[in-house]
């Protein structure tokens, strides 16, 4: 089976790191977004994968030498201009000339689901789409969906006002669709599948979903992206993940925090609750909490709550806290 994975949006919220990485390229317990997201897919049995993205293809194809991860095959769709989530389905789609069922995943969500559970479910309900629910506490940043009984979708509305749905199931990014969904959409015109195309196959009764109790988290906000990294922590012996490749000094101390490769961390530093990106290099007693770090940190800085990216430097001795760098809102 063909997957649609859904990778070029500009990452926005998780700047500065989405500056010189692509938000799928990021590592979760040092594996990229998207390495996991692929292995969940050919665990369902997807063979290709079609990447949608909106621009800068290069570090695709450089992450995955030969075009493969795992036992599946990659391809580039890269759109011309970005044509968000509806445009970029269907750009990919007719890219790869795809004609059977097929499934779209947006490239940030992590999920312990099953997808052919979801595929069995769209083929049983004869749906022309259906999407995998997951409950959540705060809907306003999703998509919030109403179903019947019968699975059958009677509402979605994107990124509701408060009051305007009393739902708390919203839409998880996993999509099972028939090839009928991308004739819904205009050639290389920008298109939005949460507000324009679901809505219209509601009307039609012909879109349908499965919620589930599964693991899921959308990375692409710093608080859900350090989260991610944590969880992979879970059953990990001593709690911590530190790349064979990287430069630990013996008296650091590291707690609950992933350090990918090539980092140097120096002595007496300690890091607690925090994810250290390739690259990166902490002097000589820093103290690093609930932050992410791709950038230099000098000696003695203090930093919490705090996103540096690969050209973020903090000075030695600093003091920051809820501080991005460099500025992404900056001149
Ligand atoms: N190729 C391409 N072109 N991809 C795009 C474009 C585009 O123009 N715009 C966005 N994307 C990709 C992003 O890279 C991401 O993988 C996916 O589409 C979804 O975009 P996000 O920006 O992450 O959307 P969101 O998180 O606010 O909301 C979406 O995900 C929620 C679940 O996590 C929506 O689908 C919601 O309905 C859903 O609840
Ligand atoms: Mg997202």
């Amino acid at each position: 089976m063909d997957a649609v994975i859904l990778v070029g949006g500009f990452g926005t919220r998780l700047r500065p790191l989405t500056l010189t990485t692509p938000k799928p390229l990021l590592p979760v317990g040092n594996v990229s977004i998207l390495a996991r997201v692929i292995a969940g897919l050919e665990k369902a049995g997807v063979t290709r994968a079609i990447l949608a993205l909106g621009f800068k293809p290069q570090p695709f194809i450089d992450a995955f030498p030969g075009n493969q991860c795992g036992g599946v095959q990659l391809e580039y769709a890269v759109e011309p201009e970005p044509l968000d989530t509806g445009g970029a389905i269907a750009f990919a789609a007719r890219f790869a000339g795809i004609s059977q069922t097929f499934i779209v995943v947006n490239g940030d969500v992590l999920t312990s689901l099953d997808v052919s559970t979801l595929v069995a479910f769209h083929k049983k309900n004869a749906a022309e789409g259906t999407l995998h629910l997951t409950p959540v506490e705060d809907p306003s940043q999703f998509g919030v969906v109403e179903t019947a009984a019968s699975g059958q979708v009677t509402r979605f509305v994107e990124k509701p006002a408060p009051g305007e749905t009393t739902s708390f199931n919203v839409n998880a990014g996993t999509y099972v669709l028939e090839p009928s969904v991308i004739e819904r959409i205009t050639v290389n015109q920008k298109t939005s599948i949460e507000r324009v195309v679901f809505p219209a196959m509601v009307a039609q009764g012909t879109l349908y979903a499965m919620p589930t109790r599964d693991s899921w988290v959308d990375t692409g906000r710093p608080e859900t992206y350090i989260a991610a990294n944590m969880s992979t922590l879970e059953n990990v012996q001593g709690n911590k993940l530190v790349h064979a490749a990287s430069r630990v000094a013996a008296t650091a101390t590291i707690e609950q925090s992933v350090v990918g490769p090539l980092c140097v961390v120096g002595e007496y530093s300690h890091l607690s609750h925090s994810v250290v990106i390739a690259g990166a290099e902490i002097g000589e007693s820093a103290a690093i909490e609930n932050s992410v770090i791709m950038g230099v940190v000098g000696s003695t800085a203090q930093l919490k709550n705090c996103i540096i990216g690969a050209d973020g430097v903090v000075e030695p001795g600093e003091v920051l806290n809820n501080v991005k760098r460099p500025d992404p809102e900056g001149a």
